[in-house]
């Protein structure tokens, strides 16, 4: 089970809020600055031409603001939006019942566009380039094959890793783009944003304290000011004071650097079991009884970002600093192990 801070799915409340809270225009989204510059410059020229905006690819870990970008975009480009995901597009005629139903500069938002099934995959390919469909109509030996034109659309795939898309699918996007963990001023800002909204009373050492421990993701900063809004309930007080959120993280087991009991598991399993590394990321999920796919795409982008963790050939190893951070002694220099770089 990820934790509760970490994970990705929504309950029915929490849906709600990330809608409350979802910036609708490109100047409400806070950080990610080139990103948003670049943005803005490619929508205005595709607006100004008027044309539809180039494909758009969005990678990044989860909560980093790529389904809000997708909507943005069609905001900003005053289209609809068509909302889909890789699984759910099961068979190549799910796909083409979509885009046969899209206007012309129309959004087609995919989530998780890496777990298109494959024969789904090709249909989009030419659909992409040439804004062509190619359906098959009637079965077995009265089959034929039909090209239908489609209207200029916008295609906005997202996925947590570049990695996971095949070459083809990947070159057919225009414009793609990498979401960065956020720095703490940004998630500061974003608390404040989202206190306005949800009109709760923060202050701004608590804001503060809450933008160093959300781990660079915003899902995070909004999910952790909504709890620590709880606890200071608890505490008798509806303002969130510093000492409501330093309370409430400890209830939550999130740490000074934001890390929760599955990332600290996941380091000291490397260092009891697999004595600091290097172990591979299959051997380490068995280990932990957890998901692969939910250790590389939630919990090891951080921790390799804040250097606690290290990528090496031969699987992954902790540095000295996470030794530290567990309140472990690092073993002496000149081991296997990697000192980072500080
Ligand atoms: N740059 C940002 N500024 C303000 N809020 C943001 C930003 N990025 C994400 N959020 C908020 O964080 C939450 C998660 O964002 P979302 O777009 O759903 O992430 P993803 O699709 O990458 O998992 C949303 O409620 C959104 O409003
Ligand atoms: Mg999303």
């Amino acid at each position: 089970m990820t934790s509760e801070v970490l994970t990705p799915d929504l309950g029915p409340g929490e849906k709600r809020l990330e809608e409350t809270l979802r910036p609708r225009r490109l100047d409400e989204f806070i950080g990610q600055t080139r990103l948003v510059t670049n943005l803005g410059v490619f929508m205005r020229a595709a607006r100004d031409r008027g044309e539809s905006l180039d494909h758009v690819l969005i990678f990044g870990p989860p909560g980093l603001g790529k389904t809000t970008l997708a909507h943005i975009v069609a905001n900003e480009m005053d289209a609809e939006i068509h909302v889909t995901s890789g699984p759910v597009l099961e068979r190549p005629g799910d796909l083409a019942a979509m885009l046969t139903n899209l206007q012309p500069g129309d959004v087609l938002f995919v989530d998780e566009i890496h777990r298109l099934p494959a024969a789904v995959e090709e249909i989009l390919y030419p659909a992409m380039e040439d804004f062509e469909l190619d359906i098959i109509i009637g079965q077995g030996p009265a089959a034929r094959s039909v090209r239908l034109t489609l209207p200029h659309f916008t295609l906005v795939g997202a996925t947590t890793r570049t990695g996971l898309l095949t070459a083809p699918l990947r070159d057919r996007f225009g414009i793609v783009h990498r979401l960065e963990f956020y720095p703490p001023e940004e998630l500061a800002a974003i608390v404040e944003r989202s206190a306005r909204i949800l009109e709760i009373e923060v202050g701004n050492d608590a804001r503060d304290e809450i933008a160093k421990r959300a781990r660079g993701t915003p899902r995070i900063a909004n999910r952790l000011l909504r709890r620590v809004r709880d606890f200071a309930h608890h505490l008798g007080t509806d303002r969130v004071t510093l000492e409501a959120t330093r309370f409430g993280l400890e209830q939550m087991e999130v740490d000074a650097f934001g890390l929760d009991h599955l990332d600290r598991r996941l380091l000291t399993t490397i260092i009891e079991i697999y004595n600091g590394g290097p172990v591979g990321l299959k051997a380490l999920a068995a280990s932990l009884g957890e998901d692969r796919g939910t250790l590389e795409d939630i919990n090891e982008p951080y921790l390799l970002q804040i250097g606690l963790l290290q990528r090496t050939p031969r699987g992954r190893t902790v540095t000295a600093r996470a030794y530290r951070h567990l309140g472990l002694t690092p073993p002496p220099a000149g081991g296997t192990l990697f000192e980072e770089a500080d």
